[in-house]
């Protein structure tokens, strides 16, 4: 893999100016098309009586505004992803010139996305305010409403994403801080995602979920696109090398990423509209228009994989610019489509208003939890759901690898594993998860599975171990692969801060009394993505935890069998106290929000509380003796390997350890040893025995007895 070096202060890398143009074209196409669309469904906007209304400025400003947004941040995140995964590195670890270029490019559209947000806010609050935009922007009144306002927040976030990612792209030159940028630019489409239609109403929990894999699989797929093309229209040498990587693994994500958009699409449109109304509403006519856009895209997709993607790969990439240029044009327009179909109302699907709890959890809640209700009331959480089933298909499919090698692989890890993603599934996707979101002993529950019960699972079936078998190694010719990247993170200066039990401890046991004994968990509990943070929290915090202490695979650190029984104990008593403290506690934790709710079996919300804190209590000991199994097993088994081990150096070597240690005792005993007066007196025959003539012989014998 030739590598190119590249001097800080060389001549600027100019992206490819024909792309810049048809980017730029795009972009004004989306801009277009969404304020367009989104007057012509929705008209100049309803009147509301002694509101003036936005205007025509803001009511068309926003949809355009919003596109350009949108546009500029799927092209940061496609320039990122280029930039970590889709073209290889220097050994050195530093940026090879396709990556470095792809990240100067980065900070310009960053640029752009930023200053879009930034505009987005004053834009959200005249049109949450029904107000001309002129009348909105005084400073005071933004520091007044942005704060209350979730979608001029959100605006804000973004903004203030997007302009770390412009720092970042003009200052890093690592591998490694790369894919940091990159995590961090994902986290910047959150809250375009989690605000707007799809947060509040009935089935709000479904639309977040699957609007938030839908912009996901959107930004990978039209930013890769765009960062792809790009690079091979660069008329620079270094192109080809990194197009023989890059456009085989774009290609692989992009049927991924169509096929997430599809179904993401798909559930979020039957949660907004009825099949019945599909064709005979202007929403539904706006969601016709995206299928067909996707359709077409996907044939594009499917020309690509027919006639361009191995030319491009062979050095050949105008065939891929060309085709690609087409494609670009029509995502950027069904960005805008997606705009306008953001901006429109969807038509009423329900003939009666959605009730107290369908309003507050997204759904409705019409009996008491029973444990056949709670085991048969399923409700798929969408990214929870989804992760547990991808996590045991892609770990069967390691194994069925190693299989078809002739490699075997314990049937318990196989076990533990699966074990763990039906234990994610049941807890957020059964009825577990469904009344989870509103009785505290059922959250209590599905809490205590969450960071209990599905992290020792996990670190169980030794992920790592089957990954680094199964994927194949890149070698001294291949660029770094999924192999190489997992290594990377493994070994990576955070996972070993992470895994540090002073770390993991407090953030495993301390992280619940910070969430419940603040007013995080109350501020939490109205807000579906708050959910999402928290279970994400739960898993992560004890997969840091159990991870160093029972699990298979290579940690950061490995702690001797006595020091990792004695971490374990430590986290003890915080669990016990906290079921404790929750028990004997007399103030109703989000107690605003269980009173809102008012199910009429709990009707004391403070009784439900102290359930719940029995719950953690309880359950909390049952895996920590599960640990504490594991780990004695696991001892007495690294025991026996080492006695093994000893065992086949002593046959290899005819015990010369052990002869040695034994002439050692010997020296010492025949050392003369000084009287009290400092006299040195010669030792007697007794002293001078060696160990082994002690030690019982494997078969439990003693060899010689006086
Ligand atoms: C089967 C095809 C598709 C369907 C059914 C679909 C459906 C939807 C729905 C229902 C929304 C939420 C709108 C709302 O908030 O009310 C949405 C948002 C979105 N879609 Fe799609 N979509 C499809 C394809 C695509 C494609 C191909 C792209 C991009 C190339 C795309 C990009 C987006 C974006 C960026 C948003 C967020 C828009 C916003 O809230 O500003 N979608 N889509």
């Amino acid at each position: 893999m030739a590598q190119t070096t590249v001097e800080p202060g060389a001549t600027k890398p100019r992206p490819a100016l024909g792309v810049v143009g048809l980017v730029g074209a795009g972009a004004a196409i989306a801009a277009l098309v969404a304020a367009a669309l989104t007057v012509l469904v929705n008209g100049p906007g309803v009147p509301v009586p002694g509101l003036d209304g936005p205007g025509e400025l803001a009511t068309v400003a926003l949809p355009a505004v919003r596109a350009l947004a949108e546009v500029a941040m799927v092209l940061t995140i496609g320039a990122l992803l280029l930039a970590a995964f889709l073209v290889p590195p220097q050994r050195s670890g530093y940026l090879d010139v396709a990556g470095y270029r792809a990240l100067r490019a980065g900070w310009m559209v960053a640029a752009l996305w930023a200053a879009a947000a930034a505009m987005m806010v004053p834009l959200s609050v005249a049109d949450a305010l029904g107000r001309p935009l002129g009348d909105v922007l005084d400073a005071g009144l933004l520091a007044q409403v942005v704060p209350r306002l979730s979608t001029a927040t959100a605006w804000t976030l973004t903004a203030l994403v997007a302009l770390v990612i412009v720092a970042a792209c003009r200052t890093i030159l690592t591998w490694g801080w790369t894919v940091v940028g990159f995590g961090v630019s994902l986290l910047g489409l959150l809250p375009v995602a989690l605000t707007g239609h799809s947060a509040t109403g009935g089935a709000h929990d479904l639309a977040t979920d699957s609007l938030v894999l839908h912009v996901l699989a959107a930004s990978l797929w039209v930013g890769g696109l765009v960062a792809v093309v790009a690079l091979a229209a660069h008329r620079s040498a270094d192109r080809i090398g990194a197009l023989a990587t890059a456009v085989p693994r774009y290609s692989r994500l992009a049927l991924v990423c169509w096929l997430v958009l599809a179904v993401s699409g798909a559930v979020n449109a039957l949660v907004r509209v009825g099949p019945a109304q599909v064709l005979t509403t202007a929403y539904g006519a706006l969601v016709v228009g995206k299928t067909l856009a996707l359709l077409g895209l996907g044939v594009l997709g499917l020309l690509h994989r027919r006639r361009t993607v191995e030319r491009a790969a062979r050095g050949e990439p105008s065939a891929l610019v060309r085709l690609g240029a087409v494609e670009i044009l029509l995502m950027l327009a069904t960005i805008g489509l997606a705009v306008a179909l953001g901006r429109s109302a969807p038509p009423a699907t329900a003939s009666a208003p959605p009730s107290r709890t369908e309003v507050l959890i997204g759904y409705d809640l019409t009996a008491p939890p029973t444990f056949l209700r709670l085991a048969l009331d399923w409700r798929i959480d969408l990214i929870f759901g989804t992760a547990a089933v991808v996590l045991a298909v892609v770990y069967l499919a390691g194994v069925r690898r190693l299989r078809r090698r002739g490699d075997a692989w314990p049937m318990g890890r196989t076990i533990g594993w699966l074990s763990g993603c039906v234990a994610l599934l049941v807890a957020t996707s059964s009825g577990i998860g469904r009344y989870g979101s509103a009785m505290f002993s059922v959250h209590m529950a599905e809490h205590m599975i969450l960071s209990m019960l599905v992290p020792i699972l996990l670190v169980l079936g030794a992920p790592v171990t089957l990954a680094l078998r199964a994927l194949p190694p890149a070698g001294r010719t291949n660029p770094p692969g999924p192999r190489e990247w997992l290594l990377a993170a493994v070994h990576s200066p955070p996972a070993r801060v992470l895994t540090n039990p002073l770390v993991a401890l407090p953030l495993f046991v301390g992280s619940y009394y910070a969430l419940y004994f603040s007013d995080l968990f109350a501020a939490a509990l109205p807000q579906h993505w708050a959910h999402l943070v928290m279970n994400l929290h739960f898993v992560l915090t004890g997969l840091l935890f159990f991870w160093p202490l029972i699990g298979v695979d290579p940690a950061p650190r490995r702690y001797p069998p006595a020091a990792r029984l004695g971490i374990l104990f430590a986290s003890v008593p915080f669990h016990a106290f906290f079921g404790v403290a929750l028990m004997s506690s007399s103030t109703v934790i989000g107690g605003e929000f269980y009173r809102a709710l008012a199910l009429p079996w709990v009707p004391d919300p403070l009784r439900d509380q102290q359930l719940g804190g029995g719950l953690a209590w309880a359950s909390g000991e049952l895996p920590l003796l599960l640990v504490v199994i594991v780990l004695l097993v696991q001892w007495s088994r690294q025991d026996e390997r080492s006695a093994r081990r000893d065992d086949r150096r002593a046959e290899a070597d005819g015990g010369a350890e052990l002869a040695a240690y034994n002439a050692m005792l010997q020296r010492l005993a025949a050392k003369p040893t000084p009287d009290a007066a400092g006299q040195v007196s010669v030792g007697s025959r007794e002293e001078g025995r060696s160990v082994d003539e002690d030690r019982p012989s494997r078969d439990g014998t003693s060899p010689r007895s006086p």
